[in-house]
């Protein structure tokens, strides 16, 4: 039994989709790292070795003080685009009219993680000298809503929604968070996902890759008119009208069989059209989804986590409900983030066995990630031969960016979630245009409907945007006032002009400062500022890939803490 005062240290992991780790200590998260930032292999599936060891060496805690290590999700989930067309999918699609029945989820999940394989993450934990802890396994949804509820921002009853592709056979789940309680009212199966069903499958369908380019449909959709395409879409996919909490899919198909359906339903559209369609038809039907669970329930405080919560333009509307009285989007909302969920989780549970006191720590700040001192930054620019790296203050950043130099910041920890927030970020002047040509075929070879970001103070946030209010994530857009879009516009979608703004403030005291630098000289009170990358790769982990993604793109300048390394 823990004594009263002995801090209570929970170790999660996460080993499928974007696997990672976290260590949290008495509700606090200490350290949360995702296993690409460290092998920069990009949304890395499998046991995540060395995230595990790094947690600790990150918060400085030794593997023996930890009380116990929470798993997430009861069965492991790989990269679908692995696994697709083996048996498992050929009888998923065959048997799919029995997949939505609750005692079918209920025995395969049961039945099948009796056969989770956890063999990698006990040779890591032995290495380490842990392998005796007390694993608990805590099921998908559970690790999403867990995550952004128990460190929600604020303290009184609230309505947690999940909304996801799938993990441990569900896809949604409605909530009712009391104290240190999470009460599950309704859940929605993986044959009836909105996220596979329509969004997915639809990314699929126009010949990205599913569950990593959603992004690029929601940012192809204001391009296109929805209006010939949605009753198609209407018929796969509902609200259950007998069951307002769920959704329902109804063409009777899944998988490979829901692509044959929208190949025959979709026939001769536009594909602009078709990712209008998807993401209004997706606002549509979640928003339903929302106002039938505040109905239910009569909580108007919202918390949301799960992959589909990464929808900016969903995210919105759901903060613009008049049901809604307040609402927090969960930052790493996707699978990456349930190491956090699954430690939170475990450290409740934990405390309720033991007799111990459970805290609670309102979120803050994100930058979980590892930072570099600065004898190891001198001693990497002197091994690399970095003759010309020079110290800079924020007013040679800024004035270098004013004249339209593009340059990426590497500093401090790496944030969690798949948001660069400033610390692995590409900064630029956001009323440059020619800025958007330049990072987009000379750096990060993207696609050119994509839009960027804007990282704007918090004091100039009001200036920018309508409704505007904190929001420091990136996981929220924003309309913005006609005034002043012009100042940031290069940080705008370029056709419907809205931002997903990180709103800058203390946190990150080195971020905040260049940008008030950059207002100094031109009066603009943000920065374009997109994730430190390359094309198919994670955010860069390391000195060494920052370097070496410098050298292979077409940056100005790479600002190490305070280092500028230019070409
Ligand atoms: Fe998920």
């Amino acid at each position: 039994m823990a004594l009263k005062n002995t801090p209570v240290i929970t170790l999660g992991i996460h080993d499928g989709h974007n696997a990672g780790a976290a260590l949290i200590r008495d509700g606090e998260v200490l350290s949360a790292i995702s296993e690409e930032r460290l092998n920069n292999i990009k949304n890395f599936s499998g046991v995540p070795a060395l995230a595990i060891k790094k947690v600790f060496e990150i918060a400085n805690v030794q593997p023996g003080d930890v009380s116990s290590i929470a798993i997430a999700s009861l069965l492991r989930l790989d990269d679908p685009m692995k696994v697709e067309g083996n048996k498992l999918h050929f009888l998923a699609e065959n048997i799919a009219p029995l997949m939505h029945q609750k005692w079918f989820i209920k025995n395969s999940v049961f039945i099948l993680h009796k056969f989770r394989k956890i063999k990698g993450i006990t040779q890591v934990l032995n290495e380490l000298g842990i392998g005796d802890k007390k694993i608990y396994f805590i099921e998908h949804h559970l690790t999403h809503a867990a995550c952004a509820y128990y460190q929600r921002p604020w303290d009184d009853k609230t309505l947690i929604l999940t909304l996801d592709g799938m993990g441990d056979g569900l896809s949604a789940t409605v909530n009712i968070g009391t104290g240190f309680n999470i009460q599950r009212i309704a859940q929605t199966s993986f044959y009836d996902s909105i996220g596979n069903n329509l969004y997915s499958e639809i990314t699929a369908f126009l010949g990205m890759k599913r569950w990593e380019h959603e992004y690029k449909i929601m940012g192809l959709a204001p391009y296109g008119r929805y209006e010939g395409v949605i009753d198609s879409l209407k018929k796969a996919i509902r609200v259950n009208p007998e069951k307002p909490l769920e959704f329902e899919n109804i063409s009777g198909h899944y998988l490979k069989k829901m692509q044959l359906f929208y190949q025959k339903a979709l026939a001769g559209q536009r594909f602009d059209n078709i990712a209008a369609g998807t993401q209004k038809l997706f606002e549509e039907l979640v928003l339903e989804w929302v106002k039938n669970s505040i109905k239910e329930t009569k909580i108007k405080k919202l918390v949301c986590a799960g992959g589909s919560f990464l929808n900016v333009k969903l995210n919105k509307l759901i903060r613009e409900l008049n049901e809604v009285s307040d609402v927090f989007f969960y930052p790493a909302a996707e699978d990456g983030g349930t190491a956090v969920g699954a430690a939170m989780e475990g450290y409740y549970r934990y405390c309720q066995n033991n007799k111990t006191k459970a805290k609670k720590i309102n979120i803050t700040n994100v930058y979980y990630g590892q930072s570099f001192s600065s004898d190891e930054i001198e001693e990497f620019i002197k091994s690399k031969k970095l003759r010309f790296a020079k110290k800079v203050t924020s007013d040679q950043v800024a004035k270098l960016l004013s004249e339209g130099k593009i340059i990426a910041r590497f500093s401090g920890r790496d944030e969690w979630g798949p948001r660069a927030l400033g610390n692995r970020s590409i900064m630029a002047d956001p009323r440059n245009m020619s800025v958007i040509r330049k990072i987009n075929f000379a750096i990060k070879m993207r696609d050119f409907w994509m839009p960027f970001a804007p990282a704007v103070l918090e004091e100039d946030q009001s200036r920018y945007f309508k409704k505007s209010r904190f929001a420091p994530y990136m996981v929220e857009a924003f309309d913005t006032k006609k005034d002043a879009e012009k100042e940031i516009i290069a940080g705008l979608h370029p056709y419907d002009l809205t931002g997903r703004p990180q709103i800058v403030n203390h946190w990150n005291p080195g971020w905040q400062e260049i940008i008030r630098s950059f207002k100094k000289i031109t009066g603009v009170g943000g920065l374009l500022n997109t994730s430190f990358n390359l094309h198919g790769y994670p955010l860069v982990g390391s000195l060494e890939t920052a370097l070496w993604t410098f050298r292979n793109s077409g940056l100005d300048g790479l600002l190490i803490e305070d280092w500028l390394i230019e070409k």
